[in-house]
């Protein structure tokens, strides 16, 4: 790369602001977000933070929490445990389809709803809220910051959940979700609505590429083995049924959500978190998506 890293970041992001696609329609507050936010942020396993735009501006971190609470649910439950419970193939559909493997009732993989929803039941906790706890307080070490919810995005979201909650009775019907599945979509829905800025979700994706360690506080939060697992399935699933055009295009493990947010980690490298509302039409961030092209052909960073 010729020019610096900071200077990059501003030019591509002049590459990549072509408005295109919508705000999340779904949920009401989501859809009157600014849909002119961009931002890109990079932060290295050192600590070290590149940014340019609307990196310090909070949004719903959505999705995105999906890769780090099974990260937590492979710590608590072990391996074998989650496995029994969730799969880990790329279902090609929908992230709010509801994809269970024929034989075994497992939704097919942790970053569509029905697999997330089903792991963050599978945190420690007695109670949902002892389990929220742990996802927030989890989330918080890895940002590095004490985390909040927004609440209106939180209400918002509960009234338009049906789908969700569909999705929960299901799951507890067949014996995925044990405890009341209502409780689970309230609780999943408030870990979706956690506030987060591109820079923390840098920092929070340079944990899972430096084998768990947070970069800045020296945290070993999560086991090396475990970010192998949760690195693996965002490279095959993060983007739902875009993931094959992501991984082909792009080649990195990634994980995106409707409040415009994209991570992707190297491993041994860096963590990026790219900003804009805008959606296509698979739910992703289309001029987060044109950003990370940007970097993995201009930068090298296309894992094969
Ligand atoms: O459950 C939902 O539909 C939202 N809380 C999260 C969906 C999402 O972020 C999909 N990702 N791009």
């Amino acid at each position: 790369m010729k020019s610096p890293l900071p200077e990059y970041l501003k030019h591509v992001l002049t590459q990549c602001k072509q408005d295109s696609g919508q705000t999340a329609q779904y949920i009401p507050e989501l859809a009157s977000a600014n849909p002119d936010h961009l931002g890109v942020a990079l932060c290295t396993i050192d600590g070290d933070m590149y940014a340019a735009g609307d990196t310090e501006v909070e949004f719903a971190i959505e999705s995105i929490s999906k890769a780090f609470v099974y990260a937590i649910a492979l710590e608590d439950r072990g391996f074998d445990g989650v496995a029994k419970k969730v799969g880990v193939e790329p279902s090609g559909d929908p992230f709010n389809q509801l994809s269970l493997d024929p034989k075994t009732g497992r939704p097919d993989n942790p970053l569509i709803n029905a697999g997330a929803i089903t792991t963050h039941t599978l945190v420690n906790g007695k109670t949902p809220q002892d389990r929220y706890d742990r996802v927030a307080d989890v989330l918080s070490r890895c940002a590095g910051r004490k985390l909040r919810v927004m609440e209106d995005v939180y209400s918002s979201e509960m009234k338009t959940a049906d789908r969700n909650r569909a999705l929960a009775y299901m799951l507890h019907m067949t014996g995925i979700i044990e405890g009341d599945p209502m409780a689970a979509v309230e609780y999943y829905t408030r870990q979706c609505s956690l506030a987060v800025t591109a820079k923390d979700l840098a920092v929070m994706t340079a944990t899972l590429a430096n084998r768990g360690r947070q970069p800045v506080t020296k945290e070993q939060i999560f086991s090396p083995d475990v970010m192998v697992r949760v690195q693996s399935v965002m490279l095959t699933c993060g983007m739902y049924d875009y993931a094959g055009d992501w991984v082909t295009a792009v080649g990195i493990p990634s994980k995106s959500g409707v409040g415009g947010g994209i991570i992707g980690s190297l491993p041994g490298q860096v963590g990026i978190a790219t900003f804009s509302p805008q959606l296509e039409e698979h739910g992703n961030s289309y001029r987060g998506i044109k950003i990370f092209e940007h970097m993995s052909d201009k930068m090298g960073l296309h894992l094969l």
